[in-house]
């Protein structure tokens, strides 16, 4: 059996607390790995379609600037990643319709998303400050206001993960708020504001 995380239990948590029940809702999780959180958020939460972006390529942790992740290690093992991909890709199979899968860095991945449509968003890709900064500019925006930007590892304990509480926070201060974070899988939140800019169709902006 796939392993439950502490940090996926919280998000369903979330997902139930914070959007509706009935009602079908669109999320999406940015960096899947062998999509444990996917496979869980899916099968508690019926009612939710979830786009997985994942480029299942070593390629990001050959970046210096990554090599502090322990993905690092497989970082001359393509094999190890094919193999996570199909773990992955099984791990979500039985939701069929319900699960969108791009493969993809997601920086290109986010730029086939429209503005606003999702009801939530799981950032958990590579955690320097970079990457971290650029997950949170480019999927902020496809989250409509109130519904939820997430982010995983502010605050982890291991070295190297500070950048990630850095860029959270120097991002949010852009629009005066701070991160509600769980102190026990280390997943901060808060709820996408209304923004100031109108999206229409085709990220066109008033
Ligand atoms: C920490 S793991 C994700 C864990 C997963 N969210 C979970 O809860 O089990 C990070 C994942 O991000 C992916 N990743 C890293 N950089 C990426 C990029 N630039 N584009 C797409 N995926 C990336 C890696 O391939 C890896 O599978």
């Amino acid at each position: 059996m796939p392993e439950v995380y502490k940090h996926s239990r919280y998000l369903v948590e979330l997902v139930k607390q914070h959007l509706p029940l009935e009602s079908p809702i669109c999320g999406a999780e940015v960096g899947v790995w062998k999509a444990e959180t996917s496979r869980w958020l899916l099968s508690q939460c019926g009612n939710l379609s979830l786009t997985l972006i994942d480029q299942w390529s070593p390629e990001p942790f050959k970046i210096d600037r990554n090599k502090f992740s322990a993905m690092a290690k497989q970082n001359n093992r393509p094999d190890v990643w094919a193999a996570w991909e199909r773990e992955a890709r099984a791990n979500v199979a039985e939701f069929g319709e319900r699960v969108r899968i791009v493969k993809q860095d997601f920086r290109a991945a986010a730029e086939a998303i429209e503005p606003a449509s999702l009801d939530f968003v799981f950032l958990d890709a590579a955690h320097s400050y970079q990457d971290t900064m650029q997950q949170m500019l480019a999927y902020t925006l496809r989250v409509r206001p109130g519904g939820l930007v997430c982010v995983h590892d502010y605050g982890y304990p291991q070295p190297g993960y500070q950048v990630v509480s850095e860029a959270v926070d120097d991002f949010l201060r852009y629009f005066e708020m701070v991160p509600q974070v769980d102190p026990e899988s280390w997943v901060a939140w808060w709820i996408a504001p209304q923004w100031r800019i109108a999206w229409t169709r085709g990220a066109e902006r008033d």
